[in-house]
């Protein structure tokens, strides 16, 4: 049994195509028209999967359910220095523990409803959709259920190459 593609025009959302073919780097856009001979585009580097810690700073089950990939900013296929946006990616049981950073931090889950604390809040469980803002220097920390998390982050302010700090009695 196969899935047959809708063909109505108004509920269901149109295909973009390849995103190469869509977007233009950012600040290159192309002009009205298009060019006849086009510049060819800057080759960026891929999205590469990350983690801010190590072993040794927090523990192994943690570094098997965490990693984050940087869109825009230092690190980033488009570069940027003074914001940095990415996907955050928690598997299924995991606590992210106590931390904070200069930078301050926008969450916005895109999939799984995960447990959400900061300063002296108590814990809040947060569905897709839901927009968190960390202010600097908050510490704050998630814990995800028997769904995995995966959420878009926009970090500015600070220096975005200062990784987050472990709470102390976190830090392994
Ligand atoms: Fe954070």
């Amino acid at each position: 049994m196969g899935i047959s593609p809708c063909k109505c025009a108004n509920c269901c959302a149109r295909s973009l195509g390849p995103p190469s073919r869509r977007f233009s780097p950012i600040g290159r856009s192309a002009p009205p028209g298009g060019a006849a001979n086009p510049a060819p585009r800057p080759r960026r580097p891929p999205l590469r999967w990350r983690q801010t810690y190590g072993a040794g700073e927090v523990a192994e089950e943690f570094l098997r359910n965490y990693g984050y990939t940087e869109v825009l900013g230092p690190q980033a296929p488009w570069p940027a220095e003074r914001i940095s946006c990415g996907f955050l990616l928690l598997g299924p049981s995991t606590r992210y523990p106590p931390h904070r950073h200069l930078a301050e931090e926008i969450y916005l889950p895109l999939s799984g409803t995960a447990h959400w604390q900061q300063g002296a809040r108590g814990w809040e469980a947060q569905p897709p959709g839901t927009v968190i803002h960390h202010e600097s220097g908050v510490p704050h920390a998630m814990q995800t259920g028997s769904q995995p998390l995966l959420a878009l982050y926009v970090w500015r302010g600070g220096h975005l190459d200062q990784k987050a700090r472990m709470e102390r009695e976190h830090v392994r």
